[in-house]
């Protein structure tokens, strides 16, 4: 197996890969790919590639639909970097309430004030700010992120609401009682003082916060945004800046035009980049893509379903990855029966457009059985893991 970092990788992670696992320099003989924030979409893909590991929550760097279509599972490695960016939004949410970036850069002025220490104490009052405890805080998107940044926020005294129409089971349960949580973003936008948004940018995320929503908010909302860009209309957002709707923008996702807005705190995308969210996405993407070369099973994949079967231990494994339609299965298990391979164990998963399957063999089946398994329509990729 040979595999490429598109971008520096954490050593921890590269050390979770076997030892026989090859880094490749050329991404033309690569089975994986292990990349963060390399722009894939322009990249052509060789035949031999079966997934790529992003080491971090989105995706948007990586052509995932015409991945999918060439059979290459895209794993991205959800929550490992989540403290780190948590603990960004705290701190963007204690900047957006006092002044003490203003006060800083007071401070920076006046250092050579052998009288600093009385004159600040009239200077001061301009960056006084006001407390978050007692303030309400909205988080849009329940995730890994945005579970710990509102569960953080009650703990510093807020309160806080949330809203996620896809909210699943496990991060309910890690969401703090005290969070309410609202079926309409509108609840969010009239009620909050602060908002923050923890969603991926996708077509239906992309401009969703744009002049309708800004017109809901409260009239010197604070809005904090440390997913994408592309999630917040920018013509809205210089209007809202001007008029001061928005009293101030945190964001970790600049761009040219959004720094030079007025009463805006941008950071140059560091949430995730501490050394601990480095070597955690590192680390889970290393064993992810592992898991998958080696067993076939995918977790924490953004375009196939969950779909494990435990260590490959039979004579061959068959992992087929194939659209979502039917007689796919049937067809597979016919080419099974016509060579008198016995499956000891099978699962078959499937998500939106796409299906993945797993088939355990008793015995070896031949190239040409897997090649007529390739011939299925629907069929986008076979891979067998032999022992
Ligand atoms: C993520 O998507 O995980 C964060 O934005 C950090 C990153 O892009 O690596």
């Amino acid at each position: 197996m040979k595999y490429i970092c598109l971008n520096p990788i954490a050593e921890a992670g590269l050390q979770k890969l076997p030892p026989f696992f090859e880094k490749t320099e050329n991404l033309g003989d690569a089975d994986a790919v292990l990349v963060r924030s390399a722009k894939m979409h322009e990249m052509d893909f060789p035949p031999c590639l079966k997934a790529v590991g992003r080491a971090g929550a989105g995706v948007n760097n990586i052509p995932v639909d015409r991945l999918s279509e060439a059979g290459v599972v895209v794993f991205n490695t959800p929550g490992a970097n989540a403290n780190g960016v948590k603990e960004l939004v705290i701190l963007g949410l204690i900047l957006a309430a006092r002044d003490a970036k203003g006060g800083m850069k007071w401070i920076e002025e006046n250092r050579e004030d052998p009288e600093l220490s009385k004159s600040m104490e009239k200077a001061k009052a301009k960056y006084a700010g006001t407390e978050i405890r007692g303030k309400t805080l909205g988080v849009i998107g329940l995730g890994a992120i945005g579970v710990l940044v509102a569960n953080n926020a009650v703990d510093l005294g807020m309160k806080v609401i949330g809203y996620d129409p896809f909210l699943s089971v496990s991060h309910a349960l890690h969401l703090n009682p005290a969070v309410s949580v609202e079926n309409s973003l509108d609840t969010l936008y009239t009620a909050c003082d602060y908002l923050t948004i923890h969603v991926p940018e996708n077509p239906s995320t992309r401009g969703m916060l744009n002049s309708d929503a800004f017109s809901k908010m409260k009239d010197g909302a604070a809005l904090l945004n440390f997913a994408r860009d592309g999630l917040v209309n920018e013509d809205a957002l210089s209007e809202a800046l001007s008029s001061g709707k928005l009293r101030i923008y945190v964001t970790d996702v600049p761009n040219h035009r959004v720094a030079n807005l007025p009463n805006v705190i941008a950071f140059p995308h560091l949430g995730a980049s501490t050394e601990e969210s480095e070597t955690n996405c590192a680390v889970m993407a290393a064993e992810e893509i592992t898991d998958f070369l080696l067993n076939g099973n995918i977790t924490n994949s953004v375009n196939f379903p969950n779909c494990t079967l435990g260590h490959a231990e039979k004579p061959v494994r068959i992992a087929v990855a194939h659209r979502n339609v039917a007689n796919v299965i049937s067809s597979i298990t016919s080419v099974f029966g016509a060579v008198h391979a016995n499956i000891s164990d099978m699962v078959s998963k499937s998500r939106g457009d796409y299906a993945y399957a797993l088939f355990d063999l008793d015995s070896e089946i031949d190239d040409d059985a897997a090649g007529k398994i390739r011939e299925i329509p629907n069929v986008l990729r076979v891979e067998l893991i032999r022992r």
